[in-house]
């Protein structure tokens, strides 16, 4: 493409609100679809989270089929089990609910229902000749933002790398979010996948790739989650507005970055989280302030509003690298209200992995977004402070 073009691609149609899963049923009808193949997990299923959904489908009088078979950081091998379950259905539409692997999963089999073959053959961006099924998302987390997306991930079973697979055609015909369905999301959950939305706006805010339009929700984004994120993970009855605060700000940075893309902090994730299981949400929490180091000598204009999203007072007319460290101070401080660790010690990753990792981070499709240009070094720089926990602000602030 023309370097001087942007693109960005977001849903026709967003249903957002508390009791928007209600509606499914009537929605299904809008599409002329009878069969819905349900793409989720054991633990959402469990959790009863299905209930409003599945009534309001039966109300409308049509037909569902429940896959319950997605794992985190799905595989192509779990990708292939849920085509199967659609064709054996004989399903019509495909309506994925659950966190992102959920609907990843959802996304990568809709590829496959619609084309055959194998799913990493599509990896890559606009590699997906035919359109799939109707497409319903609906998310029971806060985090992803893969409703709104055209992006799936699927790790390659054989390699334990995860792919990236973009196709503006994989874009939900209808992204249903509904607050109330992440309710019940235990609260380690809730601070990681949390984290992830504010590592999502912060790289779509600085990404070279960064658009007006995206920078806007994206800035919002981030002070929604500065505002509520405490108050979401400790939850309890009743109070629905941090819980719905933070289902939006997971909307607009999952559209933010969709036009903006990411950085390295979810380049080296891929890796972590590919080598060594470590939840998404959990490796991106960790690694973000850091990241947000070694980025910010390149941006620091746009460090300091990210401060000032998070309530920092910020000497505008100064606006230089010492001001712009409060915005990972104030990173910091939120991943530890919510009890992210500081370093990537406290997770199953091994450092001996930091040479390998940091290639093949150098290779992820994320990284074009970054600010900052990167090489061997510098993610081993990057990484290896994340295992001791060294910050520059401290001696700075
Ligand atoms: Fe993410």
């Amino acid at each position: 493409m023309n370097q001087g073009l942007t693109e960005w691609n977001v849903p026709n149609r967003i249903v957002f609100g508390s009791g928007a899963a209600d509606e499914i049923g009537s929605y299904i009808e809008q599409f002329d679809a009878e069969q819905a193949l349900i793409v989720t997990d054991e633990g959402v299923r469990e959790a009863d989270v299905l209930d409003p959904v599945l009534e309001s489908i039966e109300a409308a009088g049509k037909e569902y089929t429940i896959f319950d078979g997605v794992q985190p950081d799905p595989t192509d091998t779990v990708v292939h089990e849920a085509a199967d379950a659609y064709d054996d259905a004989d399903a019509d539409l495909v309506l994925g609910i659950g966190g992102g692997s959920s609907l990843d999963t959802a996304k990568a089999a809709s590829i496959v229902v619609a084309n055959g073959g194998r799913i990493l053959d599509f990896k890559g961006s606009g590699n997906v000749p035919k359109s799939p099924p109707p497409s319903i998302y609906v998310p029971t987390t806060s985090g992803t933002g893969s409703e709104v997306g055209h992006w799936c991930i699927v790790k390659d079973s054989e390699t334990n790398i995860k792919e990236e697979i973009g196709d503006v055609k994989l874009l939900a015909d209808l992204a249903l979010i509904d607050p109330n369905l992440t309710a019940s999301a235990p609260p380690p959950v809730k601070a990681a996948t949390g984290m992830d939305v504010l590592t999502h706006a912060i790289e779509a805010y600085v990404s070279i790739k960064a658009q007006s339009q995206t920078s806007a929700i994206a800035l919002d984004s981030i002070e929604k989650v500065g505002e509520n994120l405490t108050r979401a993970v400790e939850y309890r009855n009743g109070d629905l507005t941090a819980l719905t605060a933070m289902a939006r700000a997971s909307m607009q940075a999952g559209m933010a970055f969709n036009g903006a893309g990411l950085g390295a902090v979810h380049a080296l994730s891929h890796q972590v989280g590919g080598q060594f299981g470590v939840p998404h949400g959990l490796v991106n929490a960790i690694l973000l302030p850091y990241v947000m180091e070694y980025n910010l000598p390149q941006v620091p204009e746009k460090f300091c509003n990210i401060a000032a999203a998070l309530g920092e007072s910020i000497d505008y007319d100064r606006r230089t690298q010492l001001e712009a460290h409060k915005a990972v101070r104030a990173v910091r401080e939120l991943g530890d209200s919510v009890r992210i660790p500081v370093t990537l010690d406290a997770t199953a990753a091994e450092r001996d992995a930091i040479p390998q990792l940091a290639e093949q981070a150098l290779d992820d499709g994320s990284l074009t977004g970054n600010p900052r240009i990167t090489d061997q070094d510098d993610m081993e720089w990057i990484l290896n402070r994340a295992f001791d926990g060294t910050f520059e602000y401290e001696s700075r602030l």
